[in-house]
């Protein structure tokens, strides 16, 4: 089947920004999109520049954007994307700077992983019980990775993040994700696993995933950043680390929602700013706008009706689950 492809190119050397280029190659049956880059590098034109190594799904490195989705070339299946999308367009992953073609810089995706000090904070304490040469050991039983140990550091997941789209400071699912593993780590004592959440309290930390869900969509391994975000929220409020907005935001909203039945967006951005001074007027001019809009509900608005099963709702989750 001869088939016309879309290849995002960009040569620093001579564009000044990126152009699509038209290529056009017979396809073998079963061929993945990494086998085509290939062959487009080797017959047509040997500048095009990609990344890859392990042609299995092993090392991450052949990701990119493939049909507007972040997925691994040698795991894509050219006769599958024809058939979804009917068309072929590649270009590299998103919010990674562009080094040529389709490779892009990594380094901003290792520098954020870096940052939440991916290695173990050991505990001393079976050293001090049985002296300096003692193991820290850990048993299958003993741990629950969910998975997240799973990831191959492909990057697809952090081209994916709405938030990276606004804010490229966010530490980010790959990095989130990591984090999340080591608090898993029955080896790692209570005060590391206390000062790695603080740390991920501030701006562009836990509390800054919009939980779009699109890092777990993607991810060829299945490691679900989202899913490990919220474990890490989770911990911090079981912690007491709750003076964020995020984590107030949280408890905010499930008192009202225990109070009144319903939420109730006015008094919400009160629950969020709390006694902070500096917060409330901040939001101040935008509440007295939606005011005069008439977008401003009713702060006293009546209960729902039926609000005692509201309740029994919540103290059903609330009572601890038998294992
Ligand atoms: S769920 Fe959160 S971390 Fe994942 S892509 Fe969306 S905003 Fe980013
Ligand atoms: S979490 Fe998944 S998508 Fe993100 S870097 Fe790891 S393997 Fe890739
Ligand atoms: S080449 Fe290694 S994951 Fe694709």
């Amino acid at each position: 089947m001869r088939l016309s492809i879309t290849l995002q190119r960009f040569n620093p050397e001579q564009d000044a920004t990126p152009h699509d280029e038209e290529v056009r190659l017979d396809v073998r049956r079963g061929s993945t999109v990494l086998d085509l880059l290939i062959r487009i590098k080797n017959e047509l034109d040997g500048s095009l520049a990609l990344r890859y190594s392990c042609r299995s799904a092993i090392c991450g490195s052949c990701a990119m954007n493939i049909n507007g989705g972040e997925k691994l070339a040698c795991r894509t299946s050219v006769r599958k994307e024809l058939e979804r999308h009917g068309r072929l367009r590649i270009a590299p992953l998103h919010h990674l700077p562009v080094i040529k073609d389709l490779v892009v810089d990594m380094r901003p995706f290792w520098s954020k992983v870096l940052d939440v000090q991916p290695w173990l904070a050991a505990s001393r304490e079976p050293q001090q019980r049985y002296g300096p040469t003692a193991q820290l050991t850990i048993l299958p039983k003993d741990s629950q990775f969910h998975n997240v140990d799973a990831c191959i550091m492909c990057g697809a997941c952090v081209a994916a993040c709405t938030v990276h789209e606004v804010s490229k400071g966010f530490a980010g699912p790959a990095a989130l994700a990591k984090a999340d593993r080591f608090l898993s780590d029955p080896r790692e004592s209570h005060s590391a696993i206390r000062a790695r959440l603080s740390a991920l309290q501030g701006e562009h930390g836990m509390w800054d995933c919009t939980r779009c869900n699109y890092c777990v969509e993607v991810c060829p391994k299945d490691v679900k950043p989202m899913e490990a975000i919220i474990r890490l929220r989770r911990a911090s409020l079981d912690r007491g680390l709750a003076s964020t907005g995020g984590a107030r935001h949280i408890a905010g909203f499930v008192s009202i929602i225990e109070q009144q039945g319903r939420l109730n967006e006015a008094i919400m951005p009160l629950k969020v700013v709390g006694f902070d001074v500096s917060r409330f007027l901040r939001i101040l001019p935008l509440g007295v706008r939606m005011f005069f809009k008439g977008k401003v509900p009713n702060p006293l608005a009546h209960r729902i009706p039926g609000l005692e099963q509201v309740r029994a709702i919540f103290r059903r989750a609330r009572r601890p689950t038998a294992l």
